[in-house]
């Protein structure tokens, strides 16, 4: 485990990296579906954003989201990183799998768009872009500025 110990710092910026990643196409992938809902189905313009959204969900968020989970528990099996006495490796641990979630919609509704099935208006999709924002925010400030 020292091994561990010695990498942190390596570890920590490859963490944020994909954090950085993940967070990009998460913020991105609900504006593509506000336009999206404008798109006749079966139109050129609607098969455009079918692949733009497969290609940014398969290519960049679900492999970012990956490794932010694998530097993240990296970081958390680190001696003397984490110690949960504390409350704010709960509190992370809690809004990211939140962030996991919203995530999981954004997925399906992917497939919604995909299948010309989609069910839900350009407000909602404006509405749910700003979910993982809030999440963002709150992780960041609990994790640098680690309040209790
Ligand atoms: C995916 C699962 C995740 C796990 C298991 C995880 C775990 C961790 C751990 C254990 C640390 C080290 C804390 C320290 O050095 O004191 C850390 C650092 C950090 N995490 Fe995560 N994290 C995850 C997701 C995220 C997400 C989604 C964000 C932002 C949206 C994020 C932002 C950060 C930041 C900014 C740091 C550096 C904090 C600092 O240097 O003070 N993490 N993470």
């Amino acid at each position: 485990m020292t091994w561990l110990v010695d990498a942190y710092l390596w570890i920590k910026a490859l963490h944020i990296i994909s954090v950085i990643a993940w967070m990009a196409g998460t913020l991105y992938l609900p504006r593509l579906y506000v336009y999206h809902c404008d798109a006749e189905p079966g139109s050129v313009q609607s098969e455009t954003f079918k692949v733009m959204e497969r290609r940014l969900l398969r290519g960049i968020i679900n492999p970012a989201m990956f490794a932010a989970f694998l530097f993240g528990i990296l970081l958390i099996v680190t001696p003397g990183v984490v110690d949960w006495s504390d409350t704010w490796p709960w509190l992370k641990t809690a809004l990211v799998f939140a962030m996991a979630a919203i995530h999981g919609f954004f997925a399906s509704w992917r497939r919604h768009f995909a299948n010309d099935a989609n069910r839900h208006s350009r407000n909602f999709y404006r509405a749910m872009n700003e979910v993982p924002t809030v999440l963002l925010v709150a992780i960041v400030i609990i994790v640098v500025v680690k309040p209790t």
